[in-house]
């Protein structure tokens, strides 16, 4: 019965033992993974957009194939995470039609817009730099499909993260121009970065429970403080300044502290009224629509393909 199933994965859990699809698990907590898990895949696939803004506009070669991969690799998480919330009983079609009824939703930070191309640099080195601090936690996850998928995307995510951080000394070093195009970058991104680790844990829904349940491993505010701490000595190192007059080091705490976020904002975005919502939402619509013939040819070969090898 489901209290003694309950019991042995509450168990599981608390041993740190990974719990696999066809395991027994309750209801709420199927339904918090595919909720995490979705949105974590529309944000992968949706964040393709802002960047892909610059691939043609990329000032070299070089810059241009290394952008074109990256964006690729979002893809490629977008499929590993929607391959692992299948895992839990729901379809990509389902989510993909979820995200574009605006049932779901994806990360607040891919509603800005890219102005520069310093942009392509700010949002690999604080983005992406969020992203991982973010994730790796996520990689001991107690859902194994989540967790694996993990592994890989935060190695891929920390390969864009030095790409950003490397573009951006580039024009950090570069002309005074260059140099005020990256500072530029880094004083729009910094403020929604910090948003992405979600609302303050005194308002965080999910987060008690999330961490009972060893998905989630470190509240919002802790991956926020660290994230802070990872980036003060980076900016340093790129001869850039973060926009906050209140950032200082904290001797008696033994972390940066860092002014008050505007959490207005933050809600706004949430609600659809951030800079790009329409946009990034319409034009995830629009990609979808005109890939369905993509989709049909596929599933018609595929049935091809099944029909010969019975004979
Ligand atoms: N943008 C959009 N929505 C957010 C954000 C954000 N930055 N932060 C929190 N939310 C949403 C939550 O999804 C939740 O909404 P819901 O109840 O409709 O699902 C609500 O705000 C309340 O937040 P929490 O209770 O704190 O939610 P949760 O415990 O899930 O924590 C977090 C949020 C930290 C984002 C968590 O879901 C997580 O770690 N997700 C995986 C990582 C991820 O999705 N990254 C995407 C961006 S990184 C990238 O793609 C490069």
């Amino acid at each position: 019965d489901d209290a003694a199933y309950e019991a042995q994965f509450n168990a599981a859990v608390a041993a740190e033992e990974r719990i696999e699809p066809r395991d027994w698990m309750p209801d709420a907590y199927r339904a918090s993974l595919v909720r995490q898990i979705a949105q974590h895949a529309h944000s992968e696939i949706i964040g393709m957009q802002p960047e892909a803004n610059w691939i043609t506009r990329a000032p070299s070669l070089r810059r241009k194939a290394i952008l074109m991969a990256k964006v690729q690799d979002e893809a490629g998480h977008g499929l590993y995470l929607y391959s692992a919330a299948e895992t839990l009983g729901t379809s990509r079609d389902e989510l993909l039609d979820r995200l574009h009824a605006g049932r779901q939703k994806y990360s607040s930070i891919f509603n800005y817009p890219t102005l520069s191309w310093a942009d392509v640099g700010a949002i690999g080195w604080l983005v992406d730099g969020a992203a991982i601090t973010n994730q790796v936690p996520l990689c001991r996850c107690s859902y194994g499909p989540y967790a694996r998928a993990m592994v890989r995307i935060c190695k891929e995510e920390s390969f864009h993260q030095r790409q950003g951080y490397e573009l951006l000394l580039a024009l950090s070093k570069g002309t005074e121009a260059q140099h005020a195009m990256a500072q530029d970058a880094v004083n729009r991104w910094w403020w929604p970065s910090l948003m992405m680790f979600g609302p303050p844990d005194d308002e965080s829904a999910h987060s008690a429970q999330s961490m009972a349940w060893r998905i989630k491993r470190h509240s919002n505010d802790e991956l926020r403080q660290r994230f802070v701490d990872i980036c003060v000595p980076q900016a340093e190192s790129l001869g850039l300044t973060l926009p906050d007059p209140d950032l200082a080091w904290d001797e008696e705490r033994g972390h940066y502290a860092f002014g008050p976020i505007d959490w207005d904002e933050f809600r706004e975005v949430l609600r659809g009224n951030g800079p790009c919502n329409e946009q990034r939402i319409n034009q995830r619509r629009t990609a979808h629509e005109e890939g369905a013939w993509v989709r049909e040819a596929a599933t018609a070969y595929a049935a091809k393909q099944a029909e010969r090898s019975r004979h």
